[in-house]
């Protein structure tokens, strides 16, 4: 059976995650930083055994310490960094507040790499740590125009994770920034043209062909290497 930690657990990709991870036999451990929705809480009924929810605000000093100790020393197949939010509406640089940019860029950025780095001795062997990152994060696809501070929060996590990957420890770790596709979620609007059904089964047919080959790739929920 494999362990799953997922952050971001209560609602949209994080919940569908969730809810297929359990399906196919995993024990799943959920982060979710307030009372569990509705949904969670039926999935935690039906699979009392194999969820454990755990509540923590990733933005917190101490999320990764509390993390750690509510793990207890369980090794784990899969981390998936999947929290994220979008930020100020007006995605204005010229507009955007102290707060607003610093809670993205924590958010999006450095909450998921510091949370990985302090877990990493905690993933076993063809474990894998994936990221739900965006195609708003290549710079070279410049697809962000719209979104701009979203997609430099992601581009800013892809480039930690190429940053880590190139330390000399990590030659035997597999990291995968993971775009979704455009879904329908609360971030993605009712207007996206993908389910979460869909991407979540693209997305774990994608992480579970990459165990076992180290490296660090940037890919889409249809297995499409992306350009950074
Ligand atoms: N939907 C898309 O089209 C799309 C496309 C590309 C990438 N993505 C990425 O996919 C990931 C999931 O997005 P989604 O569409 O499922 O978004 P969503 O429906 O808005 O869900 C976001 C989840 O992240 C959680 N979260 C945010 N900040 C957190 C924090 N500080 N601590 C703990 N949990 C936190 C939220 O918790 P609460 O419920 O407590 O708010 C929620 O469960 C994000 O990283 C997003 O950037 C989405």
């Amino acid at each position: 059976m494999h362990n799953i930690l997922i952050t971001g657990a209560s609602r949209g990709l994080g919940l569908g995650l969730t809810r297929a991870y359990l399906a196919r036999g995993a024990r799943v451990y959920a982060v979710i930083r307030r009372e569990p929705s509705d949904e969670l809480l039926a999935l935690s009924q039906g699979h009392a055994a194999r969820l454990r929810l755990i509540l923590c605000d990733l933005d917190d000093d101490q999320a990764t310490a509390h993390i750690g100790e509510a793990l207890q020393g369980t090794r784990l197949d899969r981390a998936l960094f999947n929290a994220g939010i979008y930020g100020p509406a007006h995605q204005d640089p010229c507009q955007v507040s102290r707060e607003e940019i610093a809670q993205l860029f924590l958010s999006n950025t450095i909450a998921p790499v510091r949370l990985a780095q302090t877990l990493l001795p905690s993933i076993g062997e063809d474990g894998i740590l994936a990221f739900i990152s965006s195609q708003m994060a290549s710079v070279e696809l410049a697809r962000a125009q719209d979104m701009p501070l979203y997609g430099a929060s992601k581009a800013a996590l892809n480039s930690l994770l190429r940053s880590w990957s190139e330390v000399p420890d990590m030659s035997q770790v597999t990291l995968l920034a993971l775009h979704p596709g455009w879904v329908r979620t609360e971030l993605g609007g009712a207007d996206a043209p993908l389910s979460v059904e869909d991407s979540v089964s693209g997305m774990i047919a994608v992480i579970e062909a990459e165990a076992g080959q180290p490296g660090c790739r940037f890919l889409d929920y249809q297995g499409q290497v992306l350009p950074w």
